[in-house]
């Protein structure tokens, strides 16, 4: 009897101990707002907000920054850029608040804002308590109870911004890695080319960022079409990244394919994420699928996609990233209110027809920022 009721008290504190860990497990790591270890993200800000805007944690310290640079890409990201993108007319312009001292790093915190200026709340009421069909309105109002609602708040793709400043920064820190995103496919319109007969100085010479010039011209007039009919398509962006450094990745949770996943799961409207040979190698049999060594360590093929076990082999890595048609049409749709009503809606406002040609300079920041942190983290694995 004694020993129960001891065992009782005893379980009952390791509970409220537990409880307490939870508690502030919480408060540590749940909000979410962060990414990366040793070369840390953490950005604010809603659509409609006064401004976005982000901390870069780890940048070592003396490494020059070209602001212009980090400007250009956002220039790529940023809306009102191109027929085929949302109408809104945002600068953009990046603004440093700390870390950086004549020009270089200083090795502290790295703060910048982007001021939002082109809000316009009012194209944004009739979502106030009604529910864009597959946006995040619905799960954010479950979630949290409150809700910006205007330009969709927290969950608006404006926040992708700050990851192309610190995507930028990281660039920047592997000044020999090359990132080449672009657009492979949008709805059953496919880049038919493997990337190595692909030329990527074109990538940038049209508004669709897809490396196949007659390709993109077709892929142009069909968005126009889309956006005609006040509806959306989706598409996919494939990253190649060049000269990786051998032994990138931290087996056995953090492997550099498992972070790459969830940097690109992470941006607005993606669906889906594959590298090397993908869902097509399960096609393959392992006889056709190896990729047979050269003496030096590189490999005949490559369907590997740079990493085995977790870690780059120094190969090229390369990746797919689906993004959905996103949700926001300029036409009658049935949907719910807050009240669990019943009601009939339509979208207002700018938006994006196909999001395709602006997410490119966005998976290719994630993938600097997830290469950035394992060269980081890579510095301490052998002595
Ligand atoms: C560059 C970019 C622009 C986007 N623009 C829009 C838009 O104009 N309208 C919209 O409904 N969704 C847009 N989205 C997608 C939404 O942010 C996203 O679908 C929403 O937050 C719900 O999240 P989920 O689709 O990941 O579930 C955009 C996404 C990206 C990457």
């Amino acid at each position: 009897m004694k020993a129960d009721c001891y065992h009782n008290i005893k379980s009952h504190s390791i509970f409220k101990y537990v409880l307490k860990k939870l508690h502030l497990f919480k408060i540590l790591l749940m909000p979410g707002n962060s990414f990366g270890k040793m070369f840390k993200l953490t950005t604010f800000g809603e659509s409609h907000g006064v401004a976005i805007g982000g901390v870069i944690d780890g940048c070592p310290a003396g490494l020059e920054i070209d602001i212009e640079s980090v400007q250009n890409d956002l220039n790529r990201r940023r809306p009102g850029q191109s027929a085929i993108v949302t109408q809104r007319k945002e600068p953009d312009t990046v603004e440093f608040l700390s870390g950086i001292f004549e020009g270089k790093s200083t090795g502290t915190p790295i703060g910048f804002t982007i001021r939002n200026a082109n809000q316009k709340s009012k194209d944004y009421s009739h979502i106030k308590d009604t529910y864009r069909p597959s946006h995040a309105d619905y799960t954010y109002d479950e979630k949290y109870g409150v809700r910006d609602y205007r330009g969709g708040g927290r969950s608006s793709a404006r926040e992708t911004a700050c990851r192309v400043v610190a995507g930028s920064i990281a660039k920047q820190m592997l000044k020999n890695v090359e990132f080449n995103a672009f657009v492979s496919s949008v709805g059953k319109m496919e880049l038919q080319k493997d990337y190595s007969e692909l030329d990527f100085s074109e990538i940038e010479k049209n508004p669709v960022r897809c490396p196949d010039p007659e390709l993109a011209s077709k892929m142009e007039a069909y968005i126009k079409e889309v956006r005609a009919e006040g509806d959306t398509i989706g598409g996919t962006v494939q990253c190649v990244i060049k000269n990786v450094p051998k032994g990138l990745g931290e087996p056995v949770f953090d492997k550099l394919h498992a972070e790459l996943g969830k940097a690109m799961l992470s941006i607005n409207a993606v669906k889906g994420f594959e590298y090397g040979s993908g869902f097509e190698g399960t096609k393959m049999r392992g006889s056709e699928h190896n990729d047979h060594f050269n003496t030096d360590g590189t490999t005949k093929t490559n369907l590997s996609g740079g990493i085995q076990g977790g870690i780059s082999n120094g190969m090229d890595i390369y990746f797919k990233v689906a993004f959905k048609p996103v949700a926001t049409l300029i036409q009658k749709q049935n949907t719910i209110n807050s009240k669990g009503e019943e009601v009939e809606m339509q979208g207002k406002g700018r938006h994006d027809p196909c999001v395709v040609p602006r997410a490119v300079p966005i998976v290719e920041s994630m993938a600097a920022l997830v290469i950035a942190d394992f060269f980081l983290q890579n510095k301490s694995s052998k002595i």
